[in-house]
C-alpha cells in the first residue's frame, strides 16, 4: 500500500492552483485546507471535493497577529506532511516557518530570484522581459524566498498583456505544482542538507516538461 502524505493547502483566493492540486494527486492526497478569507473561491473547491477547510477571516480577529496565529495553530494542530501555499497572501510568521522548515512550499508567479513580490506580471512586462515563468521553492524566512525546486518558463509575446502573461503563466502553475508535489510524495525530490536533489525519474521527466530543476540555476 502506498504510504499517505497528506497535504494541507493554504489560500487565499480564487484557489485555481487548489482545483489543480486536487484533481492531479497521484502520490498524496489534499487533506484539509487553510483558507485567510471566508469569501476565498477556492473554498469551493475544497467543498466539491469533500475536503475539509478551515476560514480564518480578518474580520473574525482583532489583530492581524491573532489572525495569523490562528492559522499556525490549525495547521500545528492538523500536522500534515507538507502544506502548500497556494495563492496565499499572508506573510507567514517566522514561528510557522521554522514549524514546518522543509516541509511548506510556494508557488510564485516568476521566474525566482527574478520577481519577488506582487503584480509580477506588471514588472515583467514594464521591463520588457523577453522570458517568464512561475517556481515552486520551499519557504525560508525571506519573502518568496527559499531553496528553488522547479521552474516552468515562457517566451513574453509582443502582444502580451497583464491578463494574458497571468493566464499563460496560470496554465504552466497548474502543472508544475501538482508534479512536483507528486515527486516530493514520492520521494523523487527532497530537501537535503538545504539542496533540493532529485532522482533520475525526476530529472527525467523535468526534462521532458521543459522544467527548469532548482539545483541547475
Ligand atoms: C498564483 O498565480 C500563484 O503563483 C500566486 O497566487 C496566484 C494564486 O492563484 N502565489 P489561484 O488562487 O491559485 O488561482
Amino acid at each position: 500500500m502506498k504510504p499517505e502524505f497528506n497535504v494541507t493547502v493554504l489560500i487565499s483566493g480564487k484557489g485555481s492552483n487548489l482545483k489543480s492540486l486536487i484533481d492531479n494527486a497521484y502520490n498524496y492526497r489534499v487533506t484539509s485546507v487553510i483558507s485567510s478569507c471566508h469569501t476565498a473561491g477556492g473554498l469551493e473547491y475544497a467543498k466539491q471535493a469533500d475536503i475539509p477547510c478551515y476560514s480564518f477571516d480578518r474580520s473574525d480577529f482583532a489583530k492581524l497577529r491573532d489572525q495569523k496565529i490562528a492559522i499556525f495553530e490549525k495547521a500545528k494542530a492538523l500536522n500534515p506532511d507538507l502544506i502548500a501555499l497556494a495563492g496565499f497572501m499572508l506573510l507567514v510568521q517566522p514561528e510557522f516557518v521554522n514549524f514546518f522548515q522543509g516541509r511548506m512550499i510556494n508557488i510564485h508567479p516568476s521566474l525566482l530570484p527574478a520577481y519577488p513580490g506582487l503584480e509580477t506580471h506588471k514588472r515583467v512586462l514594464q521591463a520588457k522581459e523577453i522570458g517568464h515563468g512561475c517556481s515552486v521553492h520551499y519557504v525560508d524566512l525571506g519573502i518568496d524566498n527559499g531553496p528553488l525546486i522547479a521552474q516552468a518558463a515562457l517566451e513574453v509575446a509582443p502582444e502580451d498583456t497583464e491578463e494574458s502573461l497571468s493566464s499563460r503563466v496560470q496554465k504552466l502553475e497548474h502543472k508544475l505544482f501538482p508534479w512536483v508535489l507528486n515527486n516530493l510524495a514520492s520521494r523523487r525530490i527532497a530537501l537535503k542538507n538545504g539542496k533540493v536533489i532529485f532522482d533520475q525519474s525526476a530529472r527525467r521527466q523535468a526534462h521532458d516538461f521543459g522544467y527548469i530543476l532548482g539545483e541547475s540555476k
